[in-house]
């Protein structure tokens, strides 16, 4: 017993140091970045039902929505790996390479623009674009439309989740099934439970991460919900990274504004789930996270880190590596001699 009362008295006094250096990080975190919400986003001008929510979940896996009837949002986005494919590009209709990296779909409703270099504005927006790229799914407004009419099963699932439509399977509706899903795609991670409170979701290497990806200057830019998807910077703002990486074809939101300061400008990557999507940056030339991390010390804020340093911010990184939801993979309507045949 005469042993124990110092160990005890010991602990409580470690605790005691330990615990509020956590909380003032804590406190200094939060004004920072903020924890997933406990319930479903509030998506604008798009109510969420069960209904369209199974819906969108059946769009997403559907890949008779792609000319070929091969590609499904899933073949790029998918569920069992991230939310991406972990290829450098996407590889789309007729096996071609497109020109960027498929970021992660978990968690996409709360960036504030879609895209790397921000181009739609949000997930129902966005959602129309891959099935008209070339280089995608290839397909047209009228093709989906002519598709899903053609199952009785689909006109059904659009009346239940459009029920004050008269003409409900359009393609406006199309996507806006697809963002009600996508709007249940969040992934709470050890970092959420820390912020909340739970000083033991986060080792002490993660910890001295995290307070390493605050001080140097990182959350700067990649703040939020998202820790990034907010805002634009240009890649390469202290020093561009070479081709390489920053191939010089891809002047990112130059496109999107055709003004000369945007050149190379890019949305700050939102951050969650990054362990378990690589490969890195827009060019997906970057393999390893903790070669990506060492580019955006030097590039974003002309720093270099140490080993351990630049370890310690991968440590942390990995705390934002969240649970999917149970995705129950959905069972298809059968097509109809009316369903457009695949082509390409
Ligand atoms: C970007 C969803 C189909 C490849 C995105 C984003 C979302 C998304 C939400 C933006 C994420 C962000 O900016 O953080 C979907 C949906 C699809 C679909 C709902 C089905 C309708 C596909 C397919 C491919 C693909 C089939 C591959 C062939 C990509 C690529 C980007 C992207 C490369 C980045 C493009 C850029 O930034 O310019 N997708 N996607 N997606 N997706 Fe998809
Ligand atoms: C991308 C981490 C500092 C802006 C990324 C990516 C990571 C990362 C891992 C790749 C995301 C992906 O491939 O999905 C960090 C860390 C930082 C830091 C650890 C501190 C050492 C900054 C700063 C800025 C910034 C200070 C703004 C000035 C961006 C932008 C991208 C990005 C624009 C997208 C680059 C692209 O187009 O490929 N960051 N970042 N980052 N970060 Fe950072």
């Amino acid at each position: 017993l005469q042993a124990k009362i110092p160990l005890m008295a010991l602990s409580l006094i470690l605790s005691a140091q330990v615990a509020p250096a956590q909380e003032d990080l804590r406190a200094l975190a939060l004004d920072i970045f903020s924890p997933l919400p406990s319930t479903l986003p509030a998506v604008a001008n798009n109510p969420l039902t069960p209904d369209k929510i199974a819906l969108g979940k059946a769009l997403f896996f559907d890949p008779r929505i792609s000319a070929s009837g091969v590609f499904s949002c899933n073949s790029c986005h998918n569920l069992a790996t991230g939310g991406d494919d972990n290829l450098e590009t996407s590889i789309g209709h007729g096996w071609q390479k497109g020109p960027r990296n498929a970021p992660t779909v978990l968690n996409a409703v709360f960036n504030g623009a879609q895209f790397w270099d921000g181009r739609a504005p949000d997930l129902a927006a966005q959602a129309k674009g891959p099935v008209q790229a070339g280089v995608e799914m290839a397909n047209t407004p009228e093709n989906v439309v002519a598709t899903l009419k053609s199952m009785p099963q689909y006109q059904d699932w659009f009346r239940a989740s459009f029920p004050k439509e008269t003409d409900p399977v359009t393609f406006d509706n199309f996507a806006r099934a697809i963002e009600a899903y996508e709007a249940t795609l969040l992934t709470p991670s050890p970092f959420d439970a820390w912020l909340n409170g739970d000083d033991a979701a986060l080792n002490d290497q993660q910890v001295a991460g995290l307070q390493l990806f605050i001080d140097s200057g990182c959350a700067a830019c990649h703040s939020g919900i998202n820790l990034g998807g907010q805002e634009y910077y240009p890649f390469g703002l202290i020093e561009k990274p070479g081709a390489e990486v920053l191939p010089e074809g891809d002047k990112g939101r130059f496109a999107v504004t055709e003004t000369v300061d945007d050149e190379y400008v890019f949305r700050a990557a939102p951050l969650r789930n990054i362990a378990v999507t690589a490969p890195y940056f827009h060019s997906g030339k970057v393999w390893d996270l903790k070669v990506a991390v060492e580019i955006m010390a030097s590039s974003q804020l002309g720093t270099d880190l140490t080993v351990e340093e630049a370890e310690g911010i991968v440590a942390f990184l990995g705390s934002l590596t969240g649970t999917l939801p149970e995705v129950v993979y959905p069972v298809l309507p059968a097509e109809t001699a009316a369903t457009p045949r695949p082509s390409g």
